[in-house]
């Protein structure tokens, strides 16, 4: 296959989740996305995040939810939040029947007293916050050209991907100051942004989602910077292709085969990642296995950057 098609397929791929969120961008209505809850895995309470609280921005769904899980799963408790209310606490339920901690509650990332009431019901609930994973996210619903973009979807894209997290990090840092150092490299916290593989290179179609991506590497890199030498390990991951709700509803939206393997899927595997393999990447940057690295984004894309367009 030609390099061009390769471009178009891995376009398409991207291009393809904005029609995903096309209910969420209307006038703050919820997500109408549909979405089973994910498997439980089996909760170990004394597992390696067993005196960990972990706050996480949209686990209502996709990779959020996953991470929540994943984390509980190894005995930290989880505080998360979403817009969608009953999906929420379904989620929290379910990993409460397994065994584990996690508490849901509402709130939107784009509006800032939401944003500080999430963050201090965390800090009520359980006195600290160990671990932030800001994963909150949208595309624009419009794959359109740059000139052709709405502002207003612009702007909503902007204020949850970018904003969100900004918002995220200002009310989490301060709290994470307030933790004793730990470990070898006198840790006090970590935060993981979510990005993209749209975060480093352009697909047409869309700008404001590229843009608002791009974002979060710029401010990941400055606030780790900023709050490295007081223990702060700030760092963010760049998924590719994620089998999510969001991705898959995509497909649909285009009449794409769903299922492995993807239509031409420009990456090493030959098929979408899971949101499972994502939570792991998320814990290993969490973890103090790995205390030395700050202020990078973590290519989890497989393949789909190191050999852009060759695989
Ligand atoms: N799937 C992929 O291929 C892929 C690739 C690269 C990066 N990502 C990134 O991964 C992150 C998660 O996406 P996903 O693929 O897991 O899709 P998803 O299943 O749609 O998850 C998005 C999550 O963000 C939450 N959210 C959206 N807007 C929000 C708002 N204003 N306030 C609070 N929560 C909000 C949603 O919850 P509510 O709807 O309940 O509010 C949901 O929990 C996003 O940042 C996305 O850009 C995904």
């Amino acid at each position: 296959m030609s390099n061009f098609s390769r471009r178009k397929a891995i376009s398409l791929g991207a291009v393809g989740t904005a029609g995903v969120a096309a209910t969420i961008l209307t006038q703050g209505k919820q997500n109408q996305v549909q979405s089973e809850p994910l498997s439980q895995p089996e909760v170990n309470p004394d597992g390696r995040f067993a005196d960990r609280v972990v706050l996480i921005t949209g686990a209502t769904s996709g990779i959020g939810e996953a991470t929540a899980r994943a984390f509980a799963a190894e005995g930290a408790t989880v505080h998360f939040c979403g817009r969608r209310e009953q999906l929420g606490q379904q989620v929290a339920q379910s990993i409460t029947d397994a065994g584990g901690k996690a508490t849901y509650q509402k709130a939107d990332v784009r509006i800032e007293d939401e944003v500080r009431a999430f963050v201090d019901s965390c800090i009520q609930s359980y006195g600290k916050i160990d671990i932030a994973f800001n994963n909150a996210g949208i595309v624009n619903p419009k794959a359109v050209p740059l000139a052709e973009q709405s502002l207003e979807d612009w702007q909503n894209v902007m204020t949850t991907n970018a904003t969100g997290y900004f918002l995220a990090m200002k009310y989490e840092i301060p709290h994470l100051l307030k933790n004793e150092p730990g470990g070898n490299y006198g840790t006090r916290g970590v935060i993981v942004n979510n990005a993209s593989v749209s975060a480093h290179i352009g697909f047409p179609g869309i700008s404001p989602y590229s843009s608002s991506k791009h974002a979060v590497v710029g401010m990941t890199k400055c606030a780790a910077l900023e709050y490295g030498k007081q223990g702060i390990r700030i760092n963010s991951i760049s998924p590719g292709a994620v089998n999510t709700p969001m991705r898959r509803t995509a497909y649909e939206n285009q009449g794409l085969p769903q299922g492995d393997p993807l239509p031409d899927p420009p990456n090493i595997v030959n098929r979408a990642n899971t949101p499972e393999e994502m939570a792991d990447i998320v814990m290993l940057l969490a973890s103090s296995d790995i205390s030395y690295i700050l202020g990078t984004d973590i290519d989890v894309t497989t393949g789909m950057l190191t050999g852009l367009l060759t695989v």
